[in-house]
């Protein structure tokens, strides 16, 4: 089929009103179903880095006045976009036209002199106004702030409740959780922000934001994964510079001393950057650290570039269907309020699992909803041949030369079958590769084999242990069985309500209509609803 794809069952989802909302765009902006398909992520995140680099964050008074506020930074420049949250105080982020704007703000600024404190004077683009806010006239307007956190499941599930059916319960979901424009555009500025404090060690580095904050799956509030790009360092004559000619053995202990010197920088000067940990020795080393002024939780690796790379099929896999993403949102929701998945490293399975057990059930359908990787690497031109430590890489991220046919199934159905499917899957011998688009022989023994898509000879689920996959299995079972009695999506995210059907039904006390019934109404009880949900997140 030819872009932009017919999606016969979203018009029933009210289509226009899914575009106007932004549910069918990653980052709800207009590149969404053009003539050529949506942009390229790379597109996309070079257009970002620019709106980031021409931005300042601006920490303000609760009750500074508006337009005040605006004249005074329009002093400095024409100004784009200007919008204000909250998170330990309230914030502004603003966006001039070009860069002189920026630059104009901070030749006004000063280093605060603070008695009975020093300062490190830092020059950055994070900065303070305190003096033009304190009228208090009728007129004055205060911030509207713009969240920056998704609603508490238990009030996402009131919410749910007032949908009319299974599929505007999943359509509602990942409108909630989707990232909304302006957590993009913090994101992207956060990441040009230590960028500034990277580039006074590696002048030509970038740091670019990977994983769910830009793949299209990610939710408000997950945290933000950043990639420090050395690669554009390099000489550009036979000149060799000093600072290149350092050596050491491998490019892991180069990796893991250009991360441990940035450390030391975010902790000493870094402004807003708080508990900051090396992680050196992981798999893939790391800097772990808060960023307090937009609530972030940061990850920094740094020659990381495989990751980057499936950051980019996520998002194209995202970009080609709408159900894609509506699926995954919705199971990685299910999941969280299950205790399927979990914030704290362990045995469980991850978010980034979950996703490709859904883009392998994708493949799987018929006809499927998702090409194969390999199917992708087969469009590719030979501009995109992409070749990482010897791994092959290699996918088109033209969405015009991908032809899929056309696949009508609802939402619901797909759910439903999502459950089914992995409720009966042969864990025990079989692997789930969404390069082949098909199930293959496990070539190692662990409860869950997922094949890395692009390092083929790693299993991303390695992590996952049998008690956990067991019980991922017998909450697929329920919840098919529940959706398939009638059950809706709410009742799938109280846990206690799985387990209690769980219960009832080894009892086979009740027929399956009077259990339903019984759940149902204990749904309509907010304080049950309460009672189980604050928990998760
Ligand atoms: P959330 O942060 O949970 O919202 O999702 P995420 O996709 O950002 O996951 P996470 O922060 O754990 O990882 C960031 C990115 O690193 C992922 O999107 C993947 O691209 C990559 N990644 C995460 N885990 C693995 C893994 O086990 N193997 C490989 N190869 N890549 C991974
Ligand atoms: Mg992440």
């Amino acid at each position: 089929r030819a872009w932009p794809p017919p999606q016969p069952q979203l018009q029933s989802l009210c289509k226009h009103k899914a575009e106007q909302r932004g549910i069918l765009s990653a980052h709800r902006g207009s590149h969404q179903l053009k003539k050529n398909g949506p942009k390229a992520l790379k597109v996309l995140q070079a257009e970002r880095r620019a709106e980031a680099e021409r931005s300042v964050l601006i920490s303000c008074l609760p009750k500074t006045d508006q337009n005040k506020f605006l004249k005074y930074i329009s002093k400095h420049g024409n100004v784009n976009k200007c919008f204000f949250y909250e998170s330990f105080g309230t914030y502004a982020v603003v966006e001039f036209s070009d860069k002189d704007g920026v630059l104009s703000l901070l030749d006004s600024a000063t280093i605060p002199s603070i008695s009975h404190e020093s300062v490190v004077p830092l020059r950055s683009r994070l900065l303070s106004l305190r003096n033009i806010n304190t009228v208090d006239t009728d007129k004055q307007t205060t911030p509207q702030c713009q969240p920056q956190r998704t609603v508490p499941i238990n009030e996402l599930i009131q919410q749910l409740s007032s949908c009319n059916s299974l599929e505007q319960q999943i359509m509602s979901l990942t409108e909630a959780h989707s990232l909304t424009e302006e957590n993009t555009r913090l994101r992207f500025l956060v990441c040009s922000l230590l960028n500034d404090i990277a580039a006074a060690y590696f002048p030509e580095s970038s740091i670019r934001p990977f994983g769910s904050s830009v793949n299209g799956f990610g939710k408000l509030g997950c945290d933000l994964d950043m990639f420090l790009d050395l690669d554009a360092i390099g000489p550009r004559s036979g000149m060799y510079v000093e600072y290149q000619m350092k050596r050491t053995n491998s490019e892991r202990a180069v990796t893991q001393s250009v991360l441990s010197v940035i450390a030391e920088c975010l902790e000493q000067f870094g402004p807003g950057c708080v508990g900051v940990q090396k992680i050196l020795n992981a798999r893939c080393p790391l800097v772990r650290f808060a960023h307090q002024p937009s609530g972030f939780q940061c990850d920094l690796t740094a020659n990381n570039r495989v990751a980057m790379r499936s950051t980019e099929l996520l998002y194209l896999f995202g970009e080609l269907d709408p159900r894609v993403r509506a699926l995954v949102f919705t199971v990685r929701c299910w999941a969280r309020a299950n205790g399927v998945t979990s914030s704290i490293p362990g045995a469980w399975i991850t978010n980034f699992s979950l996703t490709l057990m859904v883009v392998f059930f994708l493949q799987r359908r018929s006809p499927p909803i998702l090409p194969t990787l390999d199917r992708l690497k087969e469009l590719a031109g030979p501009s995109e041949r992409c070749i990482i430590d010897g791994n092959d890489c290699t996918f088109t991220s033209d969405f015009r030369k991908i032809q899929l046919e056309i696949n009508t199934e609802s939402l619901d159905q797909l759910l439903r079958d999502f459950f089914e499917f992995y409720s009966t899957f042969l864990f025990n011998r079989m692997s789930i590769n969404i390069r082949k688009g098909k199930e293959e022989h496990k070539p190692e023994l662990g409860p869950l084999h997922i094949q890395n898509p692009f390092e083929t000879s790693l299993n991303v689920s390695k992590n996952v242990n049998i008690s956990q996959l067991d019980r991922f299995v017998s909450l697929c079972q329920e919840s098919a069985w529940m959706l398939q009695s009638g059950a809706t999506l709410t009742t799938l995210l109280l846990p206690s309500q799985i387990s209690a059907v769980r219960g009832r039904k080894k009892r086979k006390v009740e027929p399956a209509s009077e259990r339903i019934k019984g759940l149902l109404e204990s749904l309509r009880t907010k304080n049950n609803v309460r009672e189980f949900c604050c928990h998760c997140n």
